[in-house]
């Protein structure tokens, strides 16, 4: 099999334990259990890691991979990189899932993050393989947005670093340095490598952008705003003067990029596979709303909002189910089989993050409201769960159970 269809269908098997694991830890919040022998911020850091380095990380990978020859113009370099990184992934995944469910956290799950960020200097180097030589300038507008994607990945590596700096050796007591890490890493992977990755692997299938000129600012813009923009997430933990004001504009920039690349995108005549188009719709509906959400830390009051949980985590899974995972099942779409699961995705996703933004903003002082809005979070992160398994089914799945599958169901 290719590395690239490898990579995806290795995703694609990360993400029914991704979903697995977020619909039991939602039912924790409705009855109140305790996962023997988990610990349920173990459970966390195990879901959102896998959901990383798992489902999101090897997925764009292996449609970069996928995209990169039609880009280049060249057939796909394989360098020696490619298969180690095929072969050090699952370890790298699997440990991290293993070792953050078991203890969180602690030297273990650091050494298989460390692991993962190895398969992420592969990818680095197999990506520049295959652009090395030719002046980028001259790159097709949706080669610039995969290039800003890898270096920003390369980036997010900082992140963790300062991670185990501040709170593993160190244990500084600043919350702003010892929240600084975190978000680096959160913004430059979430926001930087799977978003920018996602808009160009978009780009690619959809035929190119219509506007070359707009393309190169928004990558500009991608390239230079994510990081300082990470700094806005200091603001609730005291960070202030002109690095908050200078955050607070990069986050600014950030919204006029994604608007751009919506509009860049509109304006390009190419015609959509009708089983792509609902998921690449509402990816570009939550990028819509997230290019207005970045302007939200201007408004007074907004440091104590962001520091509610039930906000934060609907604004997270605004931008990582609506935005990434859409936009990724849509690209699978046109590589391999998605399923018929749209619609229960869709609904699902939508009533869970705005349940959980509800609970954030109304629920904080009535006990019995937070629990019914609990209650409908789950049932909908269920019907999430199962419309997101349905459609990534035949791409989990290997190819011949596929066939006996459909075998069974002949006449
Ligand atoms: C229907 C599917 C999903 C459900 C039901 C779900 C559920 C949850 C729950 C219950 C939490 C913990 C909330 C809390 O602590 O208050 C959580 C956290 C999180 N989830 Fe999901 N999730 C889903 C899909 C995803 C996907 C696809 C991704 C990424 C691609 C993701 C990334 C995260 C992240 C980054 C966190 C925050 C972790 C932290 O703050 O330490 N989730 N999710």
């Amino acid at each position: 099999m290719e590395a690239d269809q490898v990579l995806i269908r290795s995703s694609a098997r990360w993400f029914l334990v991704v979903l697995a694991l977020g619909i039991w830890l939602r039912s924790a919040f409705v009855w109140m259990y305790n996962p023997r022998p988990f610990d349920w911020g173990s459970l966390i850091h195990a879901h959102s890691h896998t959901a990383y380095f798992g489902w999101a990380g090897l997925g764009l990978m292996g449609l970069i991979l996928y995209v990169l020859p039609g880009l280049t113009g060249e057939p796909l370099v394989v360098p020696r990189q490619l298969r180690w990184l095929l072969a050090l992934s699952p370890t790298a995944v699997g440990g991290a899932l293993v070792t953050f469910a078991l203890w969180g956290y602690a030297a273990p799950s650091i050494a298989f993050s460390a692991a993962n960020e190895v398969v992420w200097f592969f990818f680095a180097f197999v990506f520049w393989q295959n652009v090395k030589g030719r002046p980028v300038r001259d790159w097709p507008a949706a080669l610039w947005l995969i290039g800003v994607a890898v270096v920003l990945l390369l980036v997010s590596t900082f992140g963790t670093v300062l991670i185990i700096l501040t709170r593993v050796m160190v244990h500084t007591s600043d919350p702003v340095l010892g929240n600084s890490g975190v978000y680096l890493f959160l913004q430059a992977y979430g926001d930087g490598w799977l978003e920018a990755g996602i808009m160009g692997v978009a780009a690619a299938l959809a035929g190119g952008l219509a506007n070359r000129t707009m393309a190169r600012w928004q990558s500009l813009l991608l390239l230079t705003m994510t990081v300082p923009a990470a700094l806005r997430l200091l603001i609730p933990f005291g960070l202030e003067g002109p690095l908050a004001v200078a955050a607070q504009a990069a986050g600014l920039g950030l919204g006029a990029a994604q608007v751009l690349y919506l509009i860049n995108m509109a304006g390009s005549s190419h015609r959509l596979p009708a089983v792509v188009r609902p998921w690449w719709l509402t990816a570009a509906a939550a990028l819509a709303m997230k290019a207005v959400l970045e302007a939200l830390p201007l408004l007074p009051g907004w440091a104590e909002l962001a520091a509610e949980r039930n906000l934060v985590i609907a604004f997270l899974h605004l931008k990582l189910l609506a935005l990434v995972t859409a936009g990724l099942i849509g690209a699978m779409a046109y590589v391999g089989l998605v399923g018929p699961g749209f619609p229960l995705f869709a609904a699902g996703t939508a009533i869970m993050v705005g349940a959980l933004a509800a609970h954030g903003l109304w629920a904080g002082r009535n006990p019995v409201l937070g629990h019914d809005l609990y209650a409908v979070a789950f049932w909908a992160g269920v019907t999430a769960a199962a419309g997101a398994a349905l459609a990534i089914w035949p791409t989990a799945v290997p190819p011949r159970l596929v066939k006996v599958a459909a075998w069974h169901r002949a006449p």
